[in-house]
This record gives structure tokens, sequence and C-alpha cells, in this order.
């Protein structure tokens, strides 16, 4: 067998089926050997995919160099297929970890299985189950030359965007995996967004969940389109069999949350990059799960009255907040992802991250078109936001962006990201920021000296 899959989950299998339909045999395991069993029985059936029912059956189906994915849950499962496998793999193998792992752990597996001659590398792989069969976006990170005994199985079984895969070598180490999740930040930020607008069309506007649709319908026929605008409207126009109602009214408005966001909010303050769409994200899912304190708060505390009619010049007006606020979330990612690669030396290409989440992602969205070639300048912007192709668009929007926050503001519906949106294109574009007052005040309290901008060096006053 060409290649090997541990891991024989819904993801697992659906990958190995797509890598089998791409003309490659693949062989499987899962430490659940009845996992394996149904699979090779069922789906995989009359197909050039063959099982392993424990480690050494598995390696003995392979040919070397041996290549094998890993597609178990992040975290302690990776390390313990790792130490499976470890006593039996000899040099030149490459394990390629196609799970949310945490980039760190990573770069610490591949600096583990180095000293072996055993390649690790770390891939995202975006597009949930339906991506895994039909065509993924493939994220691979690691040693260049072990990329080049998978390359040919990556692309092959990647979503294609004008013939183009949408799977490119990102760097070294943990750079595949660091790539997945500022995607993953940027998946947050757009989900909550387009949910902060469904909540003022709907609390604010008074709009039902099939109205809504249809705008979302509407809008996705524009610059908007993206994949998560179209399942979004599908979510929308499911009724509930139970109560006959959209089923959207009767979900728990409390939202789960694996990790990969957080870190993402994480990481940037470790570099010290403002991502503040990202976190506001974050923090809209962990405020979700108040809920006990939020019902009880909400016979204390007051809001204004909610409700007004909906208008064209206002749904319009609305199109434009989201729109800017969703060009200011890929602004930050990519700003996040521009001091990682310079922190963590993955020289990575903004330009070919973008090509490569125009298919099959999570986040693939028309708008990563003009964001690829925006990035293939040289140089390219040091923020999108400055590029004449964005900043054009986000002034002409600034003003409805502004009519939809007050909007919000007004009648007390929570738009944490899009408000954090607003408040980062101001204060990137502010040429004074009250971080004047903020000097003198640390000056103050702990001498911690100020500069100042009519000479040079550092002062201190005696307050
Ligand atoms: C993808 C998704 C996928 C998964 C995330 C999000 O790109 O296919 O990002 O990896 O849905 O883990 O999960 P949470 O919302 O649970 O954090």
């Amino acid at each position: 067998m060409h290649i090997g899959l541990i891991g024989v989950g819904v993801m697992g299998q659906n990958l190995a089926l797509n890598i089998e339909r791409n003309g490659f045999p693949v062989a499987v395991y899962d430490r659940a050997t009845e996992k394996t069993r149904d699979f090779l029985g069922g789906k995989a059936k009359g197909k050039h995919i063959a099982g392993g029912e424990n480690i050494e059956q598995f390696l003995a189906l392979l040919e070397p160099p041996r290549r094998i994915i890993i597609l178990v849950n992040a975290g302690k499962p990776v390390d313990d297929v790792i130490g499976g496998l470890k006593p039996h793999l000899r040099e030149g193998d490459v394990l390629i970890d196609c799970g949310n792992s945490f980039f760190h752990d990573t770069e610490r597996r591949a600096a583990e299985l180095s000293p072996l001659g055993v390649y690790f590398m770390g891939s995202g792989v975006s597009g949930g189950e339906e991506g895994a069969l039909k065509g993924p976006s493939i994220m691979p990170g690691g040693a260049r030359e072990a990329y080049g005994l998978v390359a040919p199985v990556l692309q092959a079984i990647a979503a294609k965007v004008n013939g183009e895969p949408c799977c490119s070598y990102i760097g070294p180490r943990g750079a595949g995996h660091y790539v997945k999740m500022v995607h993953n930040g940027i998946e947050y930020a757009i989900m909550q967004l387009i949910c902060e607008t469904y909540d003022v069309l709907s609390s604010g506007l008074s709009l039902s969940a099939l109205q809504i649709a249809d705008v979302f319908e509407r809008w996705n026929a524009t610059d908007l389109n993206s994949y998560l605008f179209e399942i979004t409207v599908r979510v929308l126009r499911t009724m509930d069999p139970d109560t006959g109602k959209p089923i959207v009214d009767v979900i728990l408005d409390t939202a789960e949350q694996k990790g990969t966001g957080k870190w993402t909010s994480q990481n940037a303050f470790d570099l010290g990059v403002p991502i503040p769409t990202i976190n506001a994200a974050v923090e809209s899912r962990i405020l979700s799960g108040l809920r006990a304190q939020r019902l009880s708060a909400a016979g204390v505390l007051q809001g204004p009255p909610r409700g007004e009619k909906p208008g064209a010049a206002r749904i319009a007006s609305i199109a434009d907040a989201l729109h800017a606020s969703i060009i200011v979330s890929y602004a930050q990612g990519l700003a996040l992802l521009k001091a990682a690669s310079d922190e963590y030396t993955y020289d990575l290409k903004l330009n070919e991250i973008a090509a490569l989440w125009r298919g099959g992602c999570i986040i693939r969205a028309k708008i990563l078109e003009p964001i690829r070639t925006t990035f293939a300048k040289n140089p390219p912007p040091v923020n999108l936001m400055v590029d004449p192709g964005f900043s054009v668009l986000l002034n002409a929007k600034q003003a409805a962006w502004r009519e939809t926050v007050r909007l919000a503001m007004s009648q007390g519906i929570p738009t944490l990201a899009m408000a954090a949106s607003l408040n980062y294109y101001d204060a990137y574009r502010a040429s004074r920021l009250p971080a004047n007052l903020l000097q003198g005040q640390r000056d103050f309290f702990g001498a911690h000296t100020y500069r100042r901008l009519d000479k040079e060096g550092t002062f201190h006053t005696q307050w």
C-alpha cells in the first residue's frame, strides 16, 4: 500500500476513500479493531483499502519509506499513536498528523522523532467530513524533503480551484498547524459576525429565520459569497420536525469550542498582535456558555426596547457592516501570520495561503482571490486594510458600518465582534491614541518613564 492512515473515525474513513479514489492504495489501522472491520466490510469494500488489526500488521502492508497519516483527536491521543509506532519506525519514514494539533506540540514531536531519522509533519486539513471525502484544503508543514514524499497524494486529494490544488507546502516544523490554527481563528470571527448580523436582523428588525435566510441568500450572490453564508442559509431554512418551527428557534444558545480559536488569541497575545475580532468571537462563545447567569441577569439589568421596521436601506447598511468586518477579520488573521512567520522563521507565503484557502476549507470565500493577488504584490501591504483595493471598500462602507453598530447599541443587541472590528479599524487608522495619558499614569505610580513627541530620550516627572 502506498500510504497508511491511523484513526478510522468518519474523517479518517472519508480521507481514506478520497485517497483511494485518486489512485493510491491505502492501509488503515485503528486501536478499536471493530472500526477497521466495519469500514473494510462496508464503505471500503471492493476498494484498494486494506486493514491491519495491530500496528505490526498495519506497517507490514506499507511500501517503504512508510507514509502514515494520523487522524485522531488532538492532544494525548496523538502522543499515544506516536508512542505505539516509535519502536517500529525506520529512518526515512514520514508521519503526517492531519488533526487540529497545537503547533507547539507538533514542533516538540518533530524534534523528538528527528534523531531517529523519522520525519514528522503537521498538516492542517480543513473542510469537515464532506471536505475529507470530496476535497479538503490542506496546509502541510514540516521538512520540505518529507513533503516531497507525500505531495503527490496530498495534492491529488485536495480541493481544486481553476485546476490548482488547494494544497501547497506551508513551511518548516509547526507551520502547517500554525496556519490551520489561524484559519480557525478567522473561522470563529466570521461565524460570530454572521451570528451577530442574524441577531440584528432578528431582534433588531424583527425578521424571521426564513426572511433572514432570504436576505443572506441575496448577499451570497454578491462579493460576500462564501461557504459559511451558504451553510447558514441552509441552517436557517431547516425546519424542526418535532415543532414545525425553524430549527434555529429551538436550538440552545450555548456554543461549544474545541480550543483552536482560543489558541489563536493566546498566541496573538504572546506575539503582541492585535486581533480583537477573533478575541471577541472567542469571548462570545464563552459568554454564550454563561446561560444560567444570563437568564438571571436578564431580570435585573435593563436595556432599551427592541424591534424596528425593516427597510431596504437599513438592510443594505447591515450588509456593508458585515462585509467590512469580514475584511477586518482576514486582515487580523493575516497580520498574525506575518508576525508568526518572522517570530518562528516559518517563511510563510501569505498569497499562497490565501490561494489554498479559496477552496475546500471552512473559510473559503470569494474575497480570498483579491486577498491572494494583494499579497502577491512586492512588497505586500503591511496590513490588508491599507491596500488600495481594500481601503477603498472600507472607506465606502465605514458610514454604514457605524450606523449598524449604532443600531445594535441603541437596541442593546450585543455585537462584540462587529464593534471590535470597527474599533480595530478606528484604532489602526488613529494618528493619535490616548496612550500619552496612559504613559503619564504609569510614570506617576511606577516611575516607568515616558518618551516625548518633541525630544529624543526617556523622561520622568515628579508628579
Ligand atoms: C475545519 C474546521 C474543523 C473544526 C474545528 C472547529 O477547518 O474543518 O475548523 O477543524 O470544525 O475544530 O471546532 P470548534 O468550533 O469546536 O472549536
